[in-house]
């Protein structure tokens, strides 16, 4: 009998999605599971797919991606970060953040080569590595007075003749952190000095609550980089529009690696759907009301929410400053999915398990707060409750 490769096979299951099946079967929960808004699409960018359809674009795209769509994202960095991208060449637009993030990694790895991961991250980079027959070296970030870092010595005893990447998301799922201008000049002096290529996960960089106002987006590393550095930007639709289900992102990146990417996007998935990238022009043209209005609803949600956390006994909640999730710790935890497996069970609210997140994520939860108040507060005290009783 044939069986399944074995370099696939390698590969984990995920088990935020493992925790989400039980819970899918189950009536009555509170579902925080996910990395999701529950908030619709916009109507505004419906409608812009309703257009799109009726104008035509029903047929096959480049493999980069429209060239208006890759105009406008260059329109949007010029705007946001003062960055200036050649949209022909620096940019390829992806059916969505994890195919740009696996076809980053694809074009960056051989196997046998090792990616060094900042973790606790979202385990689909660590998972894309596999899927390349590559290997993963995990450096957990450690919390040092209320704030995540990055311990850059144990990037420099783990980095190898063998390794090719780093990859970081700022902000972080599941953490929150972000990277501070100086953190970035590290990570980039530290890959310059390896000859490494750098991969920054920027998929959240809008919901931010840092910056001077709401709406100020996370400084991207491309305003550090120069266009000849070997720096790869992953984006997506999905979090800052609420367009999960279109499956819309993109890739920055130097033009070689741009180019091998977009002949590789051929065998993969062609081309993002073509109604679905107009839509995403759309977006970036229009979103900016919406967006902040939705920043403020998350920013409120996540003050609830730490505040609650932070009553409850035994518990760290450190503030995040950006994404749509809290991590907070739970003193004496020490198998975080049985944890969210109970409380699923016995309470009904589904959470998602520290340890899917890799190095650093046992001993916590991850909440995504991107709830209704109708759902985040009877979370809130479930949760207490659950604690209380000795969970
Ligand atoms: C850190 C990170 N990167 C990328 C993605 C990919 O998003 P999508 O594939 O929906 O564009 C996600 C989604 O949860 C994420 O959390």
């Amino acid at each position: 009998m044939p069986r399944v490769a074995a370099s696939v096979d390698r590969v984990p299951y995920s088990r935020i999605r493992e925790l989400g099946e039980i819970a899918l079967g189950m009536d009555g929960v509170l579902r925080l599971y996910f990395g999701e808004s529950n908030l619709p699409t916009p109507d505004y960018i419906k409608q812009a797919a309703v257009r799109a359809l009726e104008e035509g674009y029903t047929y096959y795209t480049e493999n980069a991606g429209l060239p208006s769509l890759r105009g406008a994202i260059a329109e949007n960095y010029r705007r946001l970060h003062a960055v200036e991208l050649d949209p022909a060449c620096e940019i390829v637009v992806t059916a969505s953040g994890v195919q740009a993030l696996n076809m980053g990694i694809r074009c960056t790895l051989d196997p046998g080569d090792d990616a060094l991961v900042l973790t606790p991250a979202w385990p689909n980079g660590s998972s894309s590595v596999m899927m390349a027959n590559a290997c993963v070296r995990q450096i957990p970030q450690p919390l040092c007075g209320g704030r995540y870092r990055i311990d850059f010595d144990a990037l420099e005893s783990t980095v190898t003749a063998r390794t090719r990447l780093l990859l970081y998301t700022s902000p972080s799922n599941p953490l929150g952190w972000v990277a501070t201008e100086d953190e970035q000049q590290g990570l980039l002096d530290f890959a310059r000095r390896h000859n490494l290529w750098l991969l920054a996960d920027e998929v959240y960089d809008r919901l931010y609550y840092a910056g001077r106002e709401l709406g100020d987006p996370v400084p991207s590393i491309l305003r550090k980089a120069k266009r000849e550095d070997a720096v790869i930007v992953v984006h997506s639709f999905s979090k800052s529009y609420c367009m999960t289900g279109w499956r819309l992102g993109w890739l920055v990146a130097r033009r070689d690696l741009a180019a091998k990417a977009t002949q590789l996007n051929e065998f993969v998935i062609s081309h993002a759907p073509s109604f679905t990238q107009k839509a995403g022009e759309t977006a970036l043209a229009e979103g900016e009301e919406e967006l902040r209005r939705m920043l403020a609803r998350l920013k409120e949600n996540r003050d609830l929410c730490l505040n609650a956390l932070r009553a409850m006994p035994g518990v760290t909640a450190p503030e995040p400053d950006g994404a749509f999730y809290l991590f907070p710790r739970i003193e004496g935890l020490d198998d975080s999915f049985t944890f969210c497996r109970r409380l699923l069970e016995e309470m009904r609210v589904g959470l998602a398990p520290g340890v899917a997140f890799g190095a650093g994520g046992e001993g916590s939860i991850r909440i995504c707060y991107a709830a209704d108040r109708s759902i985040l507060e009877p979370a809130m005290e479930r949760l207490a409750r659950f604690l209380r009783l000795g969970a």
